[in-house]
């Protein structure tokens, strides 16, 4: 027997305009089931779409008609017969059945309607078979296609930094210890001092990495262990650093929205929106958001960070994604370059989703001088020799360089318009949970 997916069935149905086609083998998952004394309904799923297909008592064999019988939710089976069109089917055609068997009848299925989001996740194993997941899966899987492919065009290199580090790149407070033999290391929350040294040989590198932030904090955009794509690249100014961005985001919106069209509808997200994110994507500086949220009410002190309402309040301004540049020094990482104009402000770019997703990029041009970058570590309460290898960097032929961080799921919560950054997440790890 040879078996084709669903889709591939009915594409050949249609492209070879037959109303009928004979011997058709199919086989997945049983996704919805009812019966009667003469007739047995199966809506068969596979990776690609579900059919219906129907099963007469009368003319199958006794052995068929006793597997359509037997037939529950989630049982794998196998079926073989007339693939015939019906305007009525949602995918426009049926299979009526002439053989069929099982290659595991499945036990009673623990899903049903309506079921709580926790219990949802504790059967998460089971549950990212559902319709609206495995069409998020497809979108991410084309999210990390893009950007390989928008790389591969820029002329940079994939490279593989560790995960296991001994130093922060993003602060303290959200740090996961580990054991590491005698020793305590952390796992990497960014991959970005890595890339800063591989620059020195490559030019221009990114990685997609897992990255891993203790956040305490339960919110709709925050995962403990995320994927992370960083890019960075040797005697880019921080002008350039902001085309790249605006340019990479538009990129990866227009592909998804011709390489996952399918699979965005039935989330619910237009693909021709996603068209409409092209270059130029507006820019403000942090100053100018500050006065911009003032005129709808909202007061922020200078040297304040944005937080998720004000994040939000300024994005009912934009379609489009937002650059933020030049936020204080003081809120921001010790590796950011200093602003020549403006020395209270450093060289920044936060990425605002429209939507009020939030933030998917954070980005800066890089100090370049070792005695700034001690100051600035001892200003922060870091230990500079913890740095030293980074610091070396700046001493062995340094020069102007910029780089960035993109969150996956952030994006792919945006593109999907997910509810939480979870369903970006075949296994979500967050605060209360890393389980299944
Ligand atoms: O803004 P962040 O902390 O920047 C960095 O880590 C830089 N070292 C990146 C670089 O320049 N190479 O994180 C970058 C992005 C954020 O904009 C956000 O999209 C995502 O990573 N992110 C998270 N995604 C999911 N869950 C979390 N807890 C995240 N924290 C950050
Ligand atoms: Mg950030």
């Amino acid at each position: 027997m040879e078996f084709v997916s669903i889709q591939t069935a009915i594409q050949q149905a249609i492209n070879q305009k037959k109303e009928v086609m004979e011997k058709v083998s199919l086989r997945g998952w049983c996704y919805r089931e009812r019966k009667s004394a003469k007739l047995a309904f199966i809506v068969l799923r596979d990776d690609t779409n579900t059919i219906q297909c129907v099963i007469e008592r009368a003319i199958v064999s006794l052995e068929t008609w006793t597997f359509a019988e037997q037939v529950c939710i989630e049982s794998s089976i196998w079926v073989q017969g007339t693939l015939h069109e019906d305007k009525r089917a949602p995918t426009g055609y049926e299979l009526h059945v002439t053989n069929m068997g099982i290659y595991q009848l499945a036990e009673r299925f623990p899903i049903t309607k309506d079921q709580s989001t926790e219990f949802l996740l504790d059967v998460r194993h089971l549950w990212l078979r559902s319709r609206e997941l495995t069409n998020v899966w497809k979108v991410k899987a084309e999210v990390l296609r893009a950007i390989r492919e928008f790389f591969l065009h820029k002329k940079y290199y994939e490279v593989t930094p560790p995960i296991i580090t001994a130093s922060s790149c993003e602060g303290g407070s959200t740090l996961f210890k580990i054991k590491y033999f005698e020793d305590e290391a952390y796992l990497s929350q960014s991959a970005q001092l890595y890339l800063e040294a591989m620059i020195f040989s490559l030019k221009r590198v990114y990685a997609i990495t897992p990255s891993f932030r203790a956040e305490p904090s339960k919110t709709n955009r925050h995962l403990t262990e995320y994927w992370h794509l960083e890019g960075e690249e040797a005697f880019m100014n921080f002008e350039q650093l902001l085309s790249l961005e605006q340019e990479l985001i538009s990129f990866i919106c227009t592909w998804v929205a011709e390489h996952a069209e399918e699979a965005l509808k039935i989330l619910g997200r237009d693909p021709e929106d996603l068209k409409k994110i092209i270059t130029p994507f507006p820019r403000i500086s942090y100053e100018e958001a500050l006065e911009i949220l003032k005129k709808d009410g909202i007061d922020v002190m200078w040297g304040k960070d944005l937080r998720t309402v004000e994040e939000e309040a300024l994005m009912k301004h934009y379609d489009k994604p937002l650059l933020v540049t030049r936020y204080p020094k003081e809120i921001k990482a010790f590796y950011m370059k200093d602003d020549p104009n403006d020395k209270r402000v450093v060289l920044c770019c936060d990425v605002l989703a429209p939507e009020g997703y939030g933030e998917i990029i954070g980005s800066s041009e890089r100090e370049t001088d070792v005695n700034i970058l001690i100051a600035k570590l001892k200003a922060q309460g870091e230990k500079p020799e913890h740095y030293n290898w980074y610091l070396d960097l700046r001493r062995f032929g340094s020069v102007q360089h910029s780089g960035f961080g993109l969150g996956v799921e952030r994006v792919v919560r945006w593109l999907c318009k997910l509810e939480s950054i979870r369903d970006a997440m075949p296994f979500p790890r967050t605060i209360k949970r890393m389980t299944p």
